[in-house]
């Protein structure tokens, strides 16, 4: 089993991917972490919270950061695409269980000392906690096995802006110092996460199952559909950006990859751009090709 850190804005794709995980026997979920992202950090925290308990899983719980790395910045929830709450305005009723006290960045430098070259952290949200985490103990940075992020649009167009994706978007300072940190970063962005679509005829099948878990998550991902019809009507469904995160991290052969280091722009119209380059040793691990129906069958499989 890998042992993973799961760093989370949930948001209903995390919320796929956070049952895409707890269901995969390669996967040890170590503890999630939350950030500000598609809601604020407490509603993220919340709605974390909430998909556990709809799982049935008890996995500790670390809230992170309300606002950006450099800038303080705090506004800017994606409510059209994820719903007044999230979580596609599926969630009644606010969780019973809690967060742990620790801080987000910290758990990350506590777990990565206590098991040096072996965890992985995947992160689908605002880069935020894992710069704040290297920037407080930079003696983690050659001791963590991977970084899996979903984020970034290297050779296709942005999706919040013409040239950004909304992770990179969000804190383009924190994802430029986590790319040129050294850190193992395999980037996970809109290049082969718009190919994984998932079919809204699925939602009934999930319907059909009869469980309470399988229509919250039905009603939420209908929620987010109905985005995509406008945002991306060619697509037939949703993109499964966040899973494909996860899946990156169980099965590496779901997507093809090419090395290369990214420049993050973060001022001007372009900001949030990732700007593939060849200056100096490439580092970061761009996927580029994806294997898109052998996945899509794969987290089907599973995430119900
Ligand atoms: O651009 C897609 C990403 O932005 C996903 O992680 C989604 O959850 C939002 O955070
Ligand atoms: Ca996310």
């Amino acid at each position: 089993m890998k042992p993973v850190i799961f760093d989370v804005d949930t948001g209903i794709d995390d919320a796929l991917a956070m049952a895409y995980a707890l269901n995969s026997p390669e996967l040890e979920v170590l503890g999630f972490t939350t950030c500000y992202g598609n809601v604020s950090v407490a509603e993220a925290t919340r709605n974390t919270l909430a998909v556990l308990e709809k799982i049935g899983k008890h996995i500790p719980v670390y809230e992170g950061a309300d606002q950006t790395f450099v800038r303080g910045e705090k506004e800017g929830w994606a409510k059209h695409v994820h719903g007044e709450d999230g979580l596609g305005n599926a969630l009644k009723n606010a969780p019973i269980i809690q967060a742990e006290s620790k801080f987000a960045s910290d758990f990350i430098i506590e777990q990565v000392k206590k098991r040096p070259n072996e965890v992985t952290i995947i992160a689908v949200g605002p880069l935020t906690n894992l710069a704040m985490a290297i920037n407080k103990a930079p003696e983690i940075i050659p001791i963590v096995k991977d970084v899996v992020v979903m984020g970034g649009a290297v050779k296709v167009p942005g999706n919040v802006t013409p040239y950004g994706e909304a992770n990179i978007v969000a804190d383009p300072e924190a994802a430029e110092y986590v790319f040129s940190s050294g850190f193992p970063v395999t980037l996970v962005g809109l290049d082969v996460t718009m190919q994984t679509t998932l079919p809204k005829s699925k939602l009934n099948e999930w319907r059909a199952t009869g469980q309470e878990m399988a229509h919250f998550f039905a009603d939420m991902t209908e929620f987010y559909i109905k985005f995509y019809e406008s945002f991306a009507p060619d697509i037939g469904g949703c993109a499964l950006h966040d899973p494909l995160a996860v899946g990156v991290v169980i099965d590496s052969s779901f997507v093809k990859t090419e090395m290369m280091n990214i420049k993050v722009v973060t001022e001007g119209e372009e900001v949030g751009r990732t700007i593939g380059h060849f200056e100096g040793e490439p580092k970061i691990r761009i996927c580029t090709g994806v294997e898109a129906e052998r996945f899509l069958e794969h987290f089907l499989s599973r995430v119900i």
